[in-house]
């Protein structure tokens, strides 16, 4: 029988992740090692700050100062980055390690949206893992889903909620039926946003996801052109106008190959209330597959969190002591290719726009006859009398999102319009 060998484990960044994997691993090890053909030791931890308090006991050794230095040192294999940030000590951090051929594990998608090409070429001419499970959906293993278990198949779209906290605001406002601050305020309460929640609530964070889900699905370099709106302009009318109309709204991102064109996008989605992913409440994220021979492929699960990002880094170490996957992407660096990508402009949808207006006579005519000028077929209309406005809403069907917004353009200039128009796209799907 030939003997395991030992993989000496570095942590960098033990803050909210970098704790809770460290207190996981001490505690399972053995359980881990089990699975495994190979074992791993943590052989040194590193933050910031030495003196801060931490929910962890740990031998004086396993600290070390200078975290740089561990992408130097012989006894160390794999080194986990927890630090977060797409730039700064994790980019030093990540580079450094795999260019003096230490295996990599990392939870930030803000790094490998960004420099995943850059760094997956040198992992491989090195012949290391970069592991990033943990980078997207947390705890929903999606990476290791398309990399290993739908190799064999060819993806032609992936979409779904990558984003735990703007779900869980969309979801808490149709429930409570309060309005987004307050909302807000009570996930940062619950722990469900940070501090400051821009990344998550703008789109931002959702993104990243996007882009690293596209390379993986197509085979593709990481692709910055992408279409991002965040939920902070939808409120109360708006979800109850999508209930009303059969709807829920939730924070959507989207990859597709369209005649050979890449269309990345996120923003707040009008989606049938007795479709699957209407039923995706709270902190839940969940994926979307389609893909052939497969079909439609459904993965659910919680997106944040330490106890959720931890299943995945297990899952990543593992992957390496089993010595699997060198190539980052799915496929060689040599293979993988630059795609051309499309705009949203010249997608079709069918979508929901609200105008509110000054309650004016010839005011909803007028409306009518722009639709019509940008050749935008109206499917509804409802009107919502109020003491001061009118609020005016407007199904349309299937229509160039560049003549909607034309028309929204045309529509913002007019005397009677007493707030920005506001559209919604409708996922059919
Ligand atoms: N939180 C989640 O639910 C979640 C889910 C999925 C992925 N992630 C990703 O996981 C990573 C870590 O997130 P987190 O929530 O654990 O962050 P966090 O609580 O803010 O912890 C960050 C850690 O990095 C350390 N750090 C900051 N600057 C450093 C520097 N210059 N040198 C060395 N260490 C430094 C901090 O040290 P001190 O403790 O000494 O200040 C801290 O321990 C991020 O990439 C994040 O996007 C997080």
């Amino acid at each position: 029988m030939t003997k395991k060998k030992i993989f000496n484990i570095a942590i960098v960044g033990l803050g909210n992740i970098g704790t809770y994997l460290y207190n996981f691993l001490k505690k399972n090890k053995n359980l881990i090692n089990n699975k495994n053909n190979n074992t791993f030791k943590i052989k040194y931890i590193s933050a910031k700050n030495k003196r801060k308090k931490r929910k962890i006991s740990f031998r004086k050794n396993l600290w070390i100062d200078n975290y740089m230095s561990l992408t130097k040192m012989k006894d160390v294999d794999i080194i986990i980055e927890l630090i977060g940030g797409s730039d700064g000590p994790a980019k030093k951090l990540v580079f450094s390690a795999l260019k003096n051929k230490k295996h990599v594990i990392t939870a930030n998608k803000a790094l490998i949206s960004k420099y995943g090409d850059k760094l997956s070429k040198i992992a491989e001419k090195n012949k290391v893992n970069l592991e990033y499970e943990a980078a997207v959906c947390g705890g929903v293993p999606i990476i290791r889903m398309i990399k290993e278990s739908l190799i064999g198949n060819k993806v032609n779209k992936i979409f779904g909620i990558f984003n735990g906290t703007s779900n869980y605001i969309l979801s808490s406002m149709e429930k409570n039926k309060i309005s987004f601050n307050d909302t807000l305020s009570v996930a940062k309460k619950l722990g469900y946003a940070e501090s400051n929640p821009k990344s998550d609530i703008d789109g931002d964070d959702v993104s990243s996801k996007v882009k690293i889900l596209s390379s993986l699905c197509f085979g593709s370099f990481v692709n910055s052109n992408i279409h991002v709106e965040g939920i902070r302009s939808i409120d109360n009318e708006d979800i109850i106008n999508a209930s009303k109309l059969g709807f829920k709204i939730k924070l959507l991102g989207f990859s597709e190959i369209i005649n050979n064109k890449l269309y990345q996008r996120v923003h707040p989605t009008f989606v049938k209330k007795s479709s699957y992913i209407a039923s995706v409440d709270g902190v839940l994220n969940a994926v979307i597959v389609d893909g052939s021979p497969i079909g439609k492929n459904i993965i659910q699960g919680e997106g944040a969190g330490a106890t959720a990002t931890t299943s995945a880094l297990v899952a990543d170490i593992s992957s390496i002591l089993r010595g699997n996957i060198k190539k980052p992407f799915g496929i060689s660096h040599s293979k993988r290719k630059k795609i051309t990508s499309g705009k949203i402009d010249n997608l079709y949808f069918s979508s929901y726009v609200r105008i509110n207006v000054k309650d004016k006579y010839g005011v909803l005519s007028d409306i009518t006859r722009i639709f019509s000028t940008n050749k935008v077929s109206i499917k509804r209309v409802l009107q919502n009398p109020y003491k001061k406005y009118s609020s005016i809403l407007i199904i349309t069907h299937s229509c160039k999102d560049a003549d909607i917004q034309k028309t929204l353009k045309t529509l913002a200039k007019k005397s009677y319009i007493i707030q920005k128009p506001k559209i919604i796209r409708i996922e059919n799907g």
